[in-house]
């Protein structure tokens, strides 16, 4: 019997952004709002959107690509993907089918996650199981979303925090020590539905002639409580997650915290007692992409020279659900 259990590595981690940029001052012109107050109250000052042609499934596609060609894996050997989504190209079948067809990726099974800006550190913590149960292999988790297809231009309050984009992640067995997942803890608690959701077209309110008329497909969220809950639980799973296994924030050479506001990421670096300069920050340039911000951000962070193969990172999300937690690896 082999007692011998592997453990999980980020073998590489690729992007994809639609081309087309939303700058700030494109929404002054239909709605009562200002680049002043986008940047000073959230952090951004443009985003991405979509094309009719750039779903989740397309999007994931594409990252996948980058990804294989740079880690030198084969479609083939793709054994699971979970794709982290809340805007999949279809209600279903999942995403996961659109992407393991288009890559070709014939001897892999998977399934979406769906758990809003939480998702990448869901299917991430799912991966790591997989791989570390000896189960499977080569797991790609995508996160993308097309978040333009659910927002609401006539609303101030949320159209101007989201951004379409997608990533591609490959979790393997590690191939040294020195890089692997370590720990993570994930937290729900459902009392919070109501502050961040979309109320029709689920079988709850399945779509109709007044859930249109009502603006019932769209993202409703009530900012402040969502912004309270995010700062608090955000904070505490990551201070959590370091005592536990004994590191002090000084270890952590970056901080890749969900991107949804610069001033709930401000609020959490400070709580942790981590210097600027270790957070990881795309938040500007593509706003809350949702299960994409923390794949892509941390990517961005490797390209800056902010992060390199070995070192310790902290990932951290709050989202929708509500959902949260903090994975602790060496990238
Ligand atoms: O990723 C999932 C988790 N989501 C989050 O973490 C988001 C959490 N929430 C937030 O980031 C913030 O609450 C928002 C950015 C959504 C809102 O910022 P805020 O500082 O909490 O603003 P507020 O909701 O307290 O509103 C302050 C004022 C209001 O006007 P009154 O009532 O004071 O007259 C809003 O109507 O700002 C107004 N406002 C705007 N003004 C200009 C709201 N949106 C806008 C806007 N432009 N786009």
């Amino acid at each position: 019997m082999n007692t011998h259990r592997p453990l999980a590595e980020i073998w590489g981690i690729e992007d994809y952004f639609p081309a087309e940029v939303l700058s700030n001052t494109y929404f002054e012109k239909t709605l009562e709002t200002n680049d002043q107050w986008i940047q000073e109250r959230t952090g951004i000052r443009e985003r991405r959107r979509s094309q009719a042609h750039e779903t989740p499934g397309f999007m994931g596609t594409e990252a996948s690509k980058k990804l294989l060609a740079k880690t030198g894996v084969k479609a083939e050997e793709i054994d699971l993907i979970l794709v982290a989504t809340i805007t999949g190209d279809y209600i279903f079948p999942a995403c996961t089918s659109v992407i393991q067809r288009d890559l070709g990726a014939v001897n892999a099974f998977g399934f979406d996650l769906s758990a809003a800006c939480s998702g990448y550190l869901y299917a991430l913590e799912t991966a790591r199981a997989y791989v570390e149960s000896g189960l499977k292999k080569r797991v790609l988790v995508i996160a993308a979303e097309k978040m333009s297809s659910i927002l609401d231009y006539q609303d101030r309050q949320t159209c101007i925090l989201f951004g379409d984009a997608g990533s591609a992640t490959l979790v393997a067995p590690a191939r040294s020590s020195e890089s692997r997942i370590i720990d993570s803890i994930l937290r729900m608690d459902g009392t919070g539905i109501p502050c961040l959701f979309m109320p029709a077209g689920g079988s709850v309110k399945p779509p109709s002639v007044e859930t249109v008329q009502n603006r019932e497909h769209f993202v409703k969220q009530e900012g402040r409580s969502v912004f309270k809950r995010a700062v608090q639980d955000m904070a505490n799973v990551s201070v959590e997650i370091l005592e536990r296994n004994k590191i002090s924030p000084s270890d952590v050479k970056c901080f890749v915290p969900h991107q949804a506001n610069i001033r709930i990421i401000e609020a959490a670096r400070e709580r942790l007692g981590m210097p600027i300069e270790k957070v990881a920050l795309n938040i500007d340039r593509y706003g809350n992409t949702t299960a994409a911000t923390i794949p892509t951000a941390l990517l961005d962070a490797e390209r800056k020279g902010q992060v390199k193969k070995g070192d310790l990172v902290l990932l951290a999300s709050f989202g929708a659900g509500f959902t949260w937690g903090s994975i602790l690896l060496r990238y």
